[in-house]
């Protein structure tokens, strides 16, 4: 594996790949690996000759009072776990990369960005997330990008953005990877002391609680969110949000007809968790 730090060294290396006839497959992350990166890392080797991983975190969808500056950070570890998935690049550029002097464009999403985590964070988070998915496909120029359904409304914003640009790159949603007892992934799990984590495998259990409800039969979307506040109020977990929205266009659902989102957001502890599930048409 390689670690390119700039924009003309990971060029070099695609288009040589690409002239060989190569496909190439991009893993955007922010670092801190855990099994959910590693899943899309594995999922990008056995579909790609080339894999590329980004490791970046983007300040731009960070807010200011966000967790930039203490988001964990351990490159040498990321750089070893990268390498036994089998990724053959990994991009690790410094801000100044990635943002020179002068950088003076921002991508605005609307219509999928303005609810959920977008009202929650602050519309800067997905203008942020659009820039830097834009900039690393220019970048990258991938066949393949692999995003992590952990993100639901993140592949929504990402989808969004390449068809309304023509972009010339497949978006593949990855399954969200779980702790043992359900918790879903995070890098920010590290945050969790025990007293939270044991508090945040409440979030999952909301959801599965949702589900049970609609797969026995259910679709009225109160009563399905009923269930799933019920075991966070009992869990002491109070929700940043707890919706249920159409599966694609993130609009506001009131019974499950198509497929639908179960999102949920909450503070436990130091950290701030989301976790999600579909919920398919009967
Ligand atoms: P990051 O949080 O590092 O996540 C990188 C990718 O891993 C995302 O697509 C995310 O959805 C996926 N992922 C995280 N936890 C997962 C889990 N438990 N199971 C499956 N996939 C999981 O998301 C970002 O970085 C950034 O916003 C980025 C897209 C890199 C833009 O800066």
């Amino acid at each position: 594996m390689r670690i390119l730090r700039t924009v003309p060294e990971v060029r070099a290396v695609v288009e040589n790949a690409r002239r060989a006839g190569q496909r190439v497959g991009l893993v955007p992350t922010m670092g801190a690996f855990h099994d959910g990166h590693a899943s899309l890392m594995q999922q990008a080797r056995r579909q790609n000759d080339l894999v590329v991983v980004s490791l970046f975190v983007n300040p731009t969808q960070f807010g200011a009072n966000e967790d930039l500056s203490s988001y964990p950070r351990n490159e040498q570890d990321d750089a070893a776990r990268a390498e036994q998935e089998g990724v053959d690049i990994l991009f690790a550029p410094d801000a100044a990369e990635i943002y020179p002097d002068g950088f003076g464009t921002s991508i605005h999403v609307s219509g999928v960005t303005e609810m959920l985590d977008g009202a929650a964070r602050g519309p800067h988070h997905f203008h942020g997330v659009a820039t830097v998915v834009a900039k690393l496909f220019g970048i990258v120029r991938p066949d393949v990008a692999y995003f992590g359904q952990k993100d639901a409304q993140q592949i929504a914003v990402v989808r969004r953005l390449v068809r309304d640009l023509d972009l010339d790159v497949r978006i593949e949603a990855c399954p969200i990877v779980r702790e043992a007892d359900g918790l879903a992934m995070s890098s920010r799990n590290v945050y969790l002391d025990p007293a939270a984590r044991a508090q945040a495998t409440a979030l999952n259990r909301a959801l599965d609680a949702a589900a049970a409800q609609h797969e026995s039969g259910e679709s009225d979307g109160d009563s399905i969110l009923s269930a799933a506040r019920d075991v966070l109020d009992a869990a002491g977990v109070t929700p940043e949000y707890l919706e249920l929205r159409d599966a694609l266009t993130l609009q506001t659902v009131t019974s499950v007809e198509d497929d639908a989102l179960l999102a949920v957001a909450a503070r436990v502890g130091a950290a701030r968790l989301i976790d999600n599930h579909i919920l398919k048409r009967s």
